[in-house]
């Protein structure tokens, strides 16, 4: 509303410039007012007057009846700021309007499909720490566009093909048909640990000849090298006949590719229930899914000239980027090419995720993809990105419209000692076994702050605060920044962090426990809001700017946004429950009203939580 204002303002003093921006932001303090306008100074040169003479100007032409109190000179400050302060009433009838079911936040219009991307786990490896963030970012932004009305579809491109895959398959089927392993019986740990052997064995002596040979070893040391490297091209070799096989669906190796599958998905989706992440099988779509399509897609992109031999492979050059519409470049240039063919006539990694937006834009119809990925892929997400659109794959087939792809990569999970997160003896730690630990040391702090909780409720607090924790430790950071895991950082109870906030909810919905004991009915329902004390006012103003800071993250991709904010709207509330006394508030009148404005903000509170994907409790 004062945008429109101060735009309407502006127009009329400086025609020539009704398009300035009137850049209201919130005033650093609050003995200067509740809003400024910063437009003078940008306008100043533009219609070469002094900056506060442009406010001067716009303060005259100003009409804020209604809103705000009357513009005077005295509200300019410093090099032309314009201070603004609102009327009580007016802050008032906001607060009714965002006190609804959606709390202000209206559906985007028109809604889009997005997909986002997360997850992402490979077969047979098993999931540390490292497979943290994408399903705690990916479901933060899927909830986000979700909560703003958008039709969400979560895909988890799952690495579960190609070559790598096909050799833990061979190595497994050996074992099982030695007799060494029971198929029934597998873990990931199993799977784990054949996928490293399997690698080794197919790797090791291609790397121990070449040096051999560049050492100048003797024939002796070379002979038996070389017949090392022989076992090792006979393993290759098998791994690629079990490729052969699977992808013709051969029964008895297909079958034991899907024990694999079923073993890993059933890990990684207890993480996702334990994590409160919605990811469920139907978001799974491996790459595997992909297989079929890849050859006629590839003959498609030769066919239309866009994929073209390289020295026997074949790949996409990025570095010519067509004008849009707007005479601005598809997409920043990129000098390396993608390949999308070996020469051996094997795909890649890039292949399938270029098939992903294929699938993604043309038959889900998706106008925007967003991709919770590591920060060190971006160059094969530049690369997907600009390949799908030069191949036409990322053009909306109703709109013709070019969908918005987005990399969301974040930094990496780092130890106390700011290294890769390990235990004490330098192995990497089972992501299911560190949110459990996550668990038992949150049930260990809730248990001693309230030794009373009966033991069926403390578990479900200890999870949430867990969950809680684990979550906003994640998001509460820039995400492309690394962050330091630390269990008693991420678990205080004061601070920014998840608990902490979990807390604040629960304390406000204490106060409604305490007024039904005291038999005050729900007559605050109906009060006026409070809207006189400072506090209030503060508090008032941070509820208001909940809207705007859930589409900020659905803008920025930046979860962090909200995480500041829940903690500043939890930090209004502190200071507003020293200062106001709600249930002995002086009148009846009073302690209604600011029973409305505290049930408006635990619902925010709430709101914003489980945007984050972090759930509530009502007693910790
Ligand atoms: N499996 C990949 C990896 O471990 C992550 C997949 C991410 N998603 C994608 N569409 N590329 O690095």
């Amino acid at each position: 509303m004062l945008a429109q204002r101060f735009r309407g303002a502006i127009a009329a003093a400086y025609p020539q410039a009704a398009d300035a921006d009137p850049l209201i932001t919130p005033c650093k303090s609050a003995d200067m007012g509740d809003f400024q306008s910063n437009a003078a100074m940008g306008l100043a040169k533009r219609v070469g007057q002094k900056p506060r003479d442009v406010a001067a100007a716009i303060v005259r032409h100003a009409d804020l009846t209604g809103i705000a109190e009357p513009l005077t000179d005295a509200s300019i400050a410093g090099p032309g700021f314009i201070n603004v302060r609102l009327k009580a009433a007016a802050l008032r009838d906001a607060l009714s309007s965002l006190d609804s079911a959606s709390l202000g936040v209206e559906p985007a219009s028109p809604a889009k499909t997005i997909v986002v991307d997360l997850m992402g786990v490979n077969l047979a490896k098993q999931m540390h720490v490292g497979h943290l963030r994408s399903p705690i970012i990916g479901d933060c932004l899927a909830r986000t566009f979700e909560r703003l009305g958008h039709s969400v579809i979560r895909q988890n491109h799952v690495g579960d093909w190609g070559l790598p895959i096909a050799m833990v398959t061979a190595r497994i089927q050996q074992l099982a048909r030695e007799g060494r392993i029971d198929l029934a019986k597998l873990t990931l740990d199993d799977l784990d640990t054949a996928y490293k052997a399997a690698q080794a064995e197919c790797q090791r002596d291609v790397d121990g000849l070449a040096a051999a040979k560049r050492f100048g070893l003797g024939p002796k040391a070379l002979a038996e090298l070389e017949e090392q490297v022989n076992g090792a091209t006979e393993s290759f070799n098998a791994a690629r006949q079990t490729l052969v096989k699977l992808q013709s669906k051969e029964p008895q190796t297909y079958g034991v590719w899907q024990r694999i599958y079923e073993v890993t998905m059933k890990v990684c989706l207890d993480v996702c229930r334990m994590l409160r992440v919605n990811v469920t099988a139907e978001h799974n779509a491996g790459e595997s899914s992909y297989a079929d399509e890849l050859g006629p897609m590839v003959d498609d992109l030769i066919a239309r000239g866009i994929a073209v031999p390289d020295q026997g492979a074949l790949i996409i050059r990025l570095d010519d980027p067509p004008k849009g519409a707007d005479g601005k470049p598809l997409w920043e240039p990129i000098k390396e090419p993608v390949l999308v063919r070996k020469s051996d006539g094997g795909f890649l990694y890039a292949t399938t995720d270029i098939a992903g937006i294929r699938r993604r834009v043309q038959k889900f119809g998706a106008s925007e993809g967003v991709y919770a990925i590591d920060a060190r892929q971006s160059l094969q997400m530049k690369q997907v990105f600009a390949a799908s659109i030069k191949a036409g794959y990322a053009t909306h087939p109703k709109t013709g419209e070019i969908a918005l792809l987005a990399h969301a990569a974040f930094g990496a999970v780092l130890g106390e000692d700011g290294r890769p997160f390990k235990t004490r003896s330098g192995e990497s730690v089972k992501l299911a076994d560190l949110i459990e630990e996550t668990f038992s040391r949150a049930a260990k702090a809730v248990q001693s702050r309230d030794a009373e909780l009966p033991a069926s409720e403390a578990r479900a607090i200890a999870e949430a605060v867990g969950v809680a924790a684990l979550k906003y430790g994640d998001l509460s950071t820039d995400r492309i920044k690394d962050y330091v895991f630390s269990f008693d950082r991420m678990l205080a109870f004061e601070g920014n962090t998840g608990p902490y906030l979990l807390y604040a909810y629960v304390r406000v919905r204490s106060i409604f426990r305490k007024a039904a004991e005291r038999g005050i009915g729900e007559s605050w329902r109906r009060a006026a809001f409070p809207c006189e004390q400072a506090a209030e006012k503060q508090l008032a103003l941070a509820l208001l700017r909940y809207p705007a800071a859930v589409r900020g993250v659905a803008d920025s991709l930046e979860p962090h946004r909200l995480c500041q904010y829940l903690y500043d709207l939890a930090g209004a509330y502190s200071v507003f429950f020293d200062q106001c006394h709600v249930l002995n508030a002086e009148s009846e009148t009073l302690r209604d009203s600011r029973l409305r404005l505290c049930d408006l903000t635990a619902r925010v509170l709430a709101d914003g939580l489980s945007v984050l994907g972090i759930p509530t409790v009502e007693r910790m």
